[in-house]
């Protein structure tokens, strides 16, 4: 069991224990390292002025994705390689991507710039090819308060004409000596890390620890001897309650070691998504194989988020409103609870008991999810509806799932999110629609039954009676969308 943890900032190799390891990444590199190009505004991941690379061990090589470092704490981040924007110099060279924000007139103010500067970095690190939407895409996260995105979006498209051989326009992290640090992270990988201080405040003294297991074997055993542990795995709920509502835990175990969980399965059209799967990770597989998702998860937050989040987060913070869920409800998923008695399989219909309250023992933890693949005659139908298109969260959700036969509708499936304090699904709906042809009138009656079978409130995002018209609404719109010319098509084929 090591007690430090193992980060390379900028080449350099540091390790990090007691106290100073419960801070967030952004924190300890501006107060610790002194690296203060890295700039926080909003400390909840919105803004994406503190983005840096992270480096991780994927197959044998180091796998550098984009993330917002004020929402990652450091015990998230053990064996990993971090580039601030003070490590994209080459050759004493301010990075061609620095210059092209210069060229362009990038920038203003500049405290946002070297977030952008870093998510353009990260869009070298994977070769994305340079377009007007993948820029616009990789830069959802970052905000800028007074240059105006135009000028960036420009210095971003002007780097392809930096790529011929003799540009030099390399990857940042191609300026490291990768393999050191890989031969390093193997060599402290397999081992669990914990690291606790004593805590002295206002006459009160605190035993604060965390735990980053390996195996799930490591991780359960610890569950059980701590079941009020706060569990971590991208951080991008657990960490903005901490740096916004100030919640203190003082056990955390983080899952982000725990490769076993990091896979997509799929079997005779059941699909198998372990919980340490990110966000992006499930992105690419969904371009592939479920286009509908795929649609919802690239309206989900930002690249630094959906990096850093997971799908197995996005269900055990048991939000109304998280993205996922509407989903999950009308494919019927089922969750895999593993806890000191073994595994279990839980309906997600039947996971949520009321607002926040799950049907996870003390003990458990979900380690993967699985659904069957919807077949190619189903249609199926997401929507998230927000107050903006890019980076918000949703005021209303829903999933549809139809299987038709001959004209009719054989079995329905209806799930809301934002319409109460769970997901609901609509059984009155689903009943009513059962056995009825595909036709305006039926869809229209439909809307009117679930707009009565939802318990919706006013908040920020909504009035009560703007979610109810929406509930009855979004029938007429799927109907438009999916059913319209239904019989059309039929007797054309
Ligand atoms: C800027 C921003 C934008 C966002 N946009 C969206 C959005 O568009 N749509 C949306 O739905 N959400 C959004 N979110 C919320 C968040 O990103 C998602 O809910 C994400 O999926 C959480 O996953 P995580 O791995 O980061 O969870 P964490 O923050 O690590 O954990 C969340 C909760 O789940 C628990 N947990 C995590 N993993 C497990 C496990 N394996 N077993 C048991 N418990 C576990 C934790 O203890 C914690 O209570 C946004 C968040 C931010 C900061
Ligand atoms: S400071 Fe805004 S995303 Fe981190
Ligand atoms: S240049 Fe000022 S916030 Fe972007």
């Amino acid at each position: 069991m090591r007690n430090y943890l193992l980060i390379y900032v900028n080449g350099r190799r540091h390790q990090i224990s007691g106290e100073r390891c419960f801070q967030s990444l952004s924190d300890y590199l501006r107060l610790d390292l002194g690296l203060v190009g890295t700039k926080v505004v909003c400390a909840e991941g919105d803004c994406g002025s503190c983005t840096v690379l992270v480096g991780r061990l994927r197959n044998g090589e180091l796998k550098f994705e984009g993330f917002d470092s004020c929402i990652q704490y450091l015990y998230q981040l053990d064996c990993t390689h971090v580039i601030t924007v003070e490590g994209l110099k080459q050759d004493n060279q301010i990075h061609p991507v620095q210059q092209a924000m210069v060229d362009a007139m990038g920038s203003q103010c500049g405290y946002c710039t070297p977030g952008f500067v870093m998510s353009m970095a990260a869009m070298l690190e994977t070769r994305e090819t340079l377009t007007r939407l993948s820029v616009q895409d990789a830069l959802t996260g970052n905000l800028c308060r007074c240059t105006g995105y135009e000028q960036i979006i420009e210095a971003a498209l002007s780097l392809p004409k930096f790529r011929s051989a003799s540009s030099g326009l390399q990857p940042a992290s191609k300026g490291f000596d990768q393999k050191v640090m890989v031969a390093d992270f193997n060599r402290h990988a397999l081992e669990p890390v914990l690291c606790e201080y004593v805590q002295k405040w206002n006459g009160a003294t605190n035993r604060v620890r965390f735990f980053v297991p390996c195996t799930m074997k490591e991780a359960i055993k610890f569950k059980q001897k701590h079941k009020n542990v706060t569990v971590v795995a991208g951080g991008t709920d657990i960490s903005v309650q901490i740096n916004k509502q100030y919640i203190e835990p003082k056990c955390i175990m983080s899952l982000t070691n725990l490769n076993e969980l990091d896979f997509i399965e799929v079997k005779n059209r059941k699909v198998k998504v372990g919980a340490s799967v990110t966000w992006t990770k499930l992105g690419e597989f969904c371009q592939q194989n479920l286009s509908e998702l795929s649609e919802i998860i690239s309206l989900f937050a930002s690249r630094q988020i959906r990096n850093a989040g997971t799908l197995a987060g996005n269900i055990a913070n048991a939000s109304p409103i998280a993205d996922s869920l509407p989903f999950l409800h009308v494919i019927e998923a089922e969750i895999e609870l593993t806890g000191n008695k073994g595994k279990r399989w839980v309906n997600i219909n039947r996971f949520y008991h009321a607002y926040k309250k799950t049907e996870m023992a003390p003990d458990e933890l979900i380690t993967s999810i699985r659904w069957n693949i919807p077949d190619r005659s189903d249609i199926l139908k997401l929507y998230k509806v927000s107050k903006r298109k890019d980076l918000d969260i949703s005021t209303f959700t829903a999933g549809i799932l139809l299987k038709l036969k001959h004209g009719k509708i054989k079995k329905a499936r209806l799930a809301y999110g934002g319409v109460g304090p769970i997901v609901l699904r609509l059984p009155e709906t689903e009943r009513f629609l059962e056995g009825k042809p595909v036709t305006k009138s039926v869809f229209q009656h439909a809307g009117r039954i679930a707009s009565d079978e939802i318990f919706p409130i006013s908040d920020v995002r909504a009035s009560t009676s703007y979610r109810t018209q929406l509930a009855e609404n979004i029938l007429i719109k799927f109907f438009h969308e999916c059913c319209d010319n239904y019989h059309d098509k039929k007797e054309a084929a």
